[in-house]
């Protein structure tokens, strides 16, 4: 597969990351299978959180990679922390990130982590505290890389104050039929809905300072609502997507992923899929580049406003 640099960091990684969030819905050998189908493909850029599953997911990865030091030697792994589902609140407390990646490396059977995100924002968060334990996951090589997930510009520049690591990569949530970080780059300063800035413009923020945007949830429309591909609440979307894999000769979801890749960013969106076939579509997108005209037919046929 395709790769790309991961913001400044130096790592080579594939293009397509593989979401592991919904894997403890596989049984067993069927987890083994996606897992290996993933390594064929050159896909063997993992993304994890501790709270995925309340911990198994991690747990049924490293089962079903058969984790030893040679495997860990091959893959790279991201884990994020930082929510605290049980107690209803973010923590970005030195303490609370060392003992979750303490947590992560054990699930994982590892003794390092290839990135770590700071997974949704913490108001009450004390960048000193962040750095500290940044310094201390980087000087003990628990933690190679760092990055956030779900923030605004703003935000990242006040962890970066402190931080001395730079912030590679920023996970967000981007699919054609959630492009607010895009149509409210469209519409500056006009009197509409699409106009509305949500996110302090990271999209631009990400590439102006060479950090990596994950998107994540790439299928989805609302927050989990469901799969906009073949769904009857998309159907222009849904022909105009159809009519571009006929002409490449791939599948509908091949292009959704390409669609996402064309944009000069360099997104490394995350794959949330759990089969292996759509896997494979979603890999096939690396070697698919879509015309100018094919990226915005499909992104006015999702309902995004140009002015
Ligand atoms: N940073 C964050 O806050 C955050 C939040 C959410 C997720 N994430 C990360 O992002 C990854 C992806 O998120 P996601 O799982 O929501 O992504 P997604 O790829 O948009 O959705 C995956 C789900 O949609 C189904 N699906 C996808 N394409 C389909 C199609 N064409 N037809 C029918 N079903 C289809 C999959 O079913 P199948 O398994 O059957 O294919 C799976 O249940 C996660 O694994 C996680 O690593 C991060």
């Amino acid at each position: 597969m395709r790769t790309i640099k991961l913001g400044t960091s130096g790592l080579d990684v594939p293009v397509v990351a593989v979401g592991c969030m919904r894997i403890n819905s596989l049984e067993k050998k069927e987890a083994e299978r996606f897992v290996q189908a993933s390594l064929e493909q050159g896909a063997n850029f993992f993304d994890h959180a501790d709270i995925y599953g309340g911990g198994a997911c991690e747990e049924i990865f490293a089962d079903a990679i058969h984790m030893n030091d040679s495997v860990r030697e091959n893959i790279i792994l991201q884990s994020k922390c930082g929510i605290r589902p049980a107690k209803g609140m973010f923590d970005f407390s030195k303490e609370h990130i060392l003992a979750s990646v303490d947590g992560i490396l054990s699930r994982l059977r590892t003794d390092y982590l290839d990135v770590l995100l700071l997974h949704r924002p913490d108001t009450l968060v004390e960048p000193e505290e962040v750095a500290e334990a940044f310094d201390q996951l980087a000087s003990s090589g628990k933690v190679r890389h760092f990055g956030v997930s779900n923030q605004h510009p703003m935000q990242i520049q006040l962890l970066q104050k402190y931080v001395k690591q730079p912030l590679v990569a920023n996970q967000l949530q981007l699919s054609i039929t959630n492009a607010t970080m895009i149509s409210s780059g469209f519409n500056v300063n006009m009197a509409n809905e699409s106009a509305v800035n949500r996110d302090g413009g990271i999209l631009d923020f990400c590439r102006l300072h060479d950090i990596t945007i994950q998107p994540w949830s790439p299928f989805q429309y609302g927050f989990f609502e469901g799969v906009f591909l073949g769904s009857d609440k998309f159907p222009e979307l849904n022909e105009v997507i159809d009519e571009i894999a006929a002409k490449y000769e791939v599948s509908a979801t091949t292009i959704a992923m390409a669609w996402l890749l064309r944009h000069p960013a360099r997104m490394q969106p995350v794959t949330g899929t759990t089969n292996v076939e759509r896997l494979t579509d979603c890999i096939k997108a690396s070697r698919v580049e879509l015309t100018r005209e094919e990226w915005y037919a499909i992104f006015r046929a999702a309902g995004n406003v140009l002015p």
